[in-house]
């Protein structure tokens, strides 16, 4: 598990994320970077990497690896740390509380701005790998495509879509990005897997989850991995959350993946709900999706 930085950032001096920069440059080239190229890339001196060197590996921001040669690279820890510092000197968030979430791919943390906000730090990619292959601007070493560059992309990408999709989608609101990490708006509420819904809210719930899923296609995505584990159930309706992998309505595979994610929507309904649910035809209702038409499933 990754474990949280922020405890050490209070630690750390200017000169530590120099060399923690340095390291990141380096690794746009070659998955450990040889000691003799730090002082060039963190613009310190021979015997200040040494001293930096070693304190960032203590505190788990840096591994160390000789082979032929002594490298070093960031490990999520640094990663995660270079991020916080910028959105620290940014003033776009003032503390880290507790962890909200540790995914596969990701880590959110409860983080203090002037409200309550979540800082989603992406583990990996979602990034096809013709795409990696056109930009190659982590990758100059052939065979090594960087967590770093995976990470960043689904970042960035996730980032876009938030953008694009607030206010017209129940998305959170995003904050800033930076490197792997973005910081939204706290959702309320709980997953809609760990929600018990009375009978009288189940076609109500469904309804609102459809017609997110109806205003995203009519901005232009389609979320892709549409889930019981990616909907937020609260007092105010649902929020939709979690879009790295979401692909524009263009896409060759767009509606492919729209009807997947209406039947993984209604599967989960129909399992769970079997009473309320068990007459409704996916393909159809994706088309009146597809369409703009959809406004409840009794009309279906
Ligand atoms: N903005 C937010 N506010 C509150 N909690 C959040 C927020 N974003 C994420 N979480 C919590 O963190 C968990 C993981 O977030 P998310 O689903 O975005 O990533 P993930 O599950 O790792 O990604 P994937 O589903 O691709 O594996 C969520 O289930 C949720 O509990
Ligand atoms: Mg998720």
């Amino acid at each position: 598990m990754v474990s949280n930085v922020a405890p050490v950032l209070a630690e750390l001096e200017p000169e530590d994320f120099h060399l923690l920069s340095g390291i990141e440059q380096g690794m746009r080239f070659s998955e450990w970077v040889a000691r003799g190229k730090i002082p060039e890339y963190a613009r310190l001196t021979s015997e200040d990497v040494d001293y930096r060197l070693d304190r960032c590996e203590d505190r788990g921001l840096i591994e160390r690896k000789t082979i032929q040669y002594t490298g070093f690279r960031l490990t999520f820890e640094g990663y995660d740390a270079l991020a916080l510092h910028t959105f620290a000197e940014r003033d776009s968030i003032e503390g880290v509380g507790s962890s909200l979430g540790v995914g596969k791919e990701s880590d959110v943390y409860e983080v203090q701005s002037y409200k309550p906000l979540a800082l989603k730090y992406h583990r990996e990619g979602y990034t096809n790998f013709r795409e990696v292959m056109r930009e190659r601007e982590y990758t100059a070493d052939r065979e090594h495509v960087s967590w770093l560059y995976t990470a960043r992309k689904a970042a960035e990408r996730e980032y876009t879509v938030l953008e694009e999709l607030y206010p017209g989608v129940s998305v959170p609101r995003p904050v800033d990005h930076n490197r792997h990490a973005i910081v939204m708006e706290r959702m309320d509420g709980v997953e809609l897997s760990r929600t018990k819904l009375e009978d009288e809210q189940v076609r109500p719930v469904l309804d609102l989850i459809l017609r997110e899923v109806q205003n995203a296609y009519k901005e232009g995505y389609v979320h892709a991995d549409m889930s019981e584990y990616n909907v937020f159930v609260h007092e105010q309706g649902v929020t939709v959350f979690d879009w790295p992998q979401a692909v524009e309505t263009e896409h060759e595979n767009a509606r492919e993946l729209l009807d997947r994610d209406i039947e993984n929507v209604l599967g989960y309904f129909e399992r769970k709900y079997p009473r309320a649910v068990d007459d409704v035809d996916s393909t159809d209702l994706a088309t009146v999706i597809a369409d703009g038409g959809f406004e409840s499933i009794d009309a279906v």
